[in-house]
């Protein structure tokens, strides 16, 4: 004879442990958002914030105070840049900064930050962020904005008598600004503002 015991795993048992299940951890997880602490370490310090935060948008947002020249960058070059980089920039070993202009349609494209960078305020960002190679974010405001000058002065994009800061890098026209496309994929185009 055919017997039922009560207990049997019927699919609407499941759903009805599964939600009791689900609703408890989306419970715990609302009420974790309205508790403070668990005295587990301490709010980031405005200067820790400061510190992390030195991204320079391609329209020069987050560029500091402070300016430099491009008689100023070539002393910095000279002492800090030169020893990998190349005397005049174009001897290496390390990227060659300096040159390529109007090569990029051809079939030895000689790709700089002067020939190929969009953006002068990313030759901010960059320096300042990874160089020298081997000290990082050791340089002052202004020794960036003069190495900056120099190296868009040998490029032949700003005057000698160029003195960058705040308001004028991101006014600096850079020669490939047009250069590139935008990039269609319905994922990536989401992400652009
Ligand atoms: C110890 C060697 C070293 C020193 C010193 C150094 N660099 Fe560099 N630099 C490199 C290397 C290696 C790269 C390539 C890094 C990479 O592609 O990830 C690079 C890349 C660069 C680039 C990007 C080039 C490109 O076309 O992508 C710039 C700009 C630059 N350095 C500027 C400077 C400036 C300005 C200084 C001096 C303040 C400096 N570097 C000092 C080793 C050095």
């Amino acid at each position: 004879m055919f017997t039922s015991n009560k207990w049997t795993l019927t699919p609407i048992w499941v759903m009805t442990v599964m939600f009791i299940c689900v609703s408890a951890l989306v419970s715990a997880a609302a009420e974790s958002e309205h508790t403070p602490t668990y005295n587990i370490g301490r709010p980031a310090s405005q200067a820790e914030i400061h510190a992390w935060n030195i991204d320079i948008a391609p329209n020069g947002e987050g560029l500091p105070s402070g300016q430099g020249t491009v008689i100023e960058g070539a002393t910095v070059y000279t002492n800090i840049c030169a020893s990998c980089h190349g005397l005049t920039g174009i001897e290496g070993p390390m990227p060659i900064l300096i040159g390529g202009r109007d090569t990029l349609t051809t079939n030895q494209p000689l790709k700089t930050v002067g020939s190929y960078w969009p953006y002068a305020t990313t030759l901010y960002d960059y320096i300042y962020r990874a160089m020298p190679l081997n000290a990082p974010q050791s340089l002052s405001p202004q020794q960036v904005y003069a190495v900056v000058a120099w190296i868009l002065f040998r490029n032949g994009i700003i005057e000698e008598s160029t003195i960058l800061n705040a308001q004028t890098l991101p006014a600096v026209h850079m020669p490939n600004q047009k250069g590139f496309v935008r990039d269609t994929r319905p994922d990536v185009s989401r992400m652009v503002p």
